[in-house]
């Protein structure tokens, strides 16, 4: 990100149906693929948990990436700067009791607890991937609910055009945001129609487990079709507005990261290409997909703009 270059990694809403794949065929598959991740990167350990859930937009040959690199291999500056450093230095962050407020421009606001916003009974489980603007890559089983589920509760207004995201601001908890990395707290924001789009998600575990500190706890968002820089970790705010929210990375460096951040093989980061990608534990780069495979689901959102102004 700030820092970043490409890393040189040593170490339809609904699926179609010939992409679908039965349990037991991805588990057979899932096998098949750590032999193959052993001889070019880390293999699943033994105690690893097995993937779990749906696989939406996956291409044939998308595996999950192990446990250990989708845990070790992160970024989240409020715990660090280097990959490594959120899951060494969020070992003590206890995420619970949480509580989300939901404000701006809606009919029925409100302060919620976690379990209250996203009901334990509701969640469900999806493999997405994920894309990063640093040029890597990973295939991630997340748990969680999709996006549209809270914001249809909230009864946003008509006048409400977008969703800006805040992240926790607590820098005795979150001890990366006592340096000036980042103009803190962390913010997002999407369009209204694309944070209502059925492939928007709310993920609050992976893997089958509850969400790890370093992968956003206790809730965090995802959205497969953009650079994974959107998908803000640890949320206590939504906010509905009509003004386009301020993000992060685009108040840090506005020339690099802008708001729409769809994955654009086309469109050059000002300082490497987007044309390929290097999925982590493989060793040759693949070509890097429009909205990252998911095109067929959320170009129309985009319909008529210029994707290389509306980067
Ligand atoms: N959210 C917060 N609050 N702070 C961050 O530094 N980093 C972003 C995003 N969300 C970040 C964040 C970036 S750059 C990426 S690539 C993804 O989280 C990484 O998510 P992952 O750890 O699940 O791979």
């Amino acid at each position: 990100m700030l820092i970043g270059r490409p890393v040189d990694v040593k170490s339809s809403e609904i699926t179609p149906e010939s992409l679908y794949v039965n349990r037991r065929e991805w588990l057979a598959s899932a096998a098949a693929g750590a032999v193959a991740l052993s001889v070019f990167g880390p293999a699943a350990r033994a105690q690893d948990p097995q993937p779990v859930g749906r696989p939406f937009g996956l291409q044939p040959d998308d595996k999950p990436t192990p446990w250990q690199d989708v845990t070790t291999y992160n970024n989240f500056y409020e715990f660090g700067t280097d990959k490594s450093d959120p899951a060494q230095n969020s070992k003590n962050f206890k995420p619970l009791p949480w509580t989300i407020t939901v404000d701006g421009m809606a009919s029925k606001p409100g302060k919620f607890q976690l379990e209250d916003f996203i009901k334990p009974s509701t969640v469900e489980d999806r493999i997405y991937r994920h894309r990063c603007v640093e040029a890597w890559s990973m295939v991630i089983p997340w748990r969680g609910i999709p996006l549209a589920d809270v914001i249809k509760r909230a009864e946003p207004l008509a006048s409400a055009k977008y969703v800006a995201f805040t992240t926790l601001m607590d820098p005795s908890r979150m001890p990366g945001q006592q340096l000036g990395v980042l103009d803190w707290p962390y913010t997002e924001g999407l369009r209204l129609d694309e944070a209502l789009h059925p492939l928007a998600f709310l993920a609050t575990g992976l893997y089958g487990r509850t969400l790890p500190n370093q992968n956003g706890a206790p809730v965090r968002l995802v959205v497969p079709w953009k650079y994974g820089f959107k998908g803000i970790k640890s949320i206590v705010r939504m906010t509905f507005t009509d003004k386009q929210p301020k993000t992060a990375w685009n108040t840090q460096t506005p020339n690099e990261y802008g708001f729409y951040s769809n994955v654009n093989p086309a469109v050059d980061h000002p300082r490497w290409s987007q044309a390929k990608e290097r999925r982590i534990g493989e060793f040759l780069r693949r070509p890097t997909l429009p909205f990252n495979g998911y095109a067929d689901q959320v170009a129309s959102l985009y319909a008529g703009m210029d994707l290389k102004k509306n980067y």
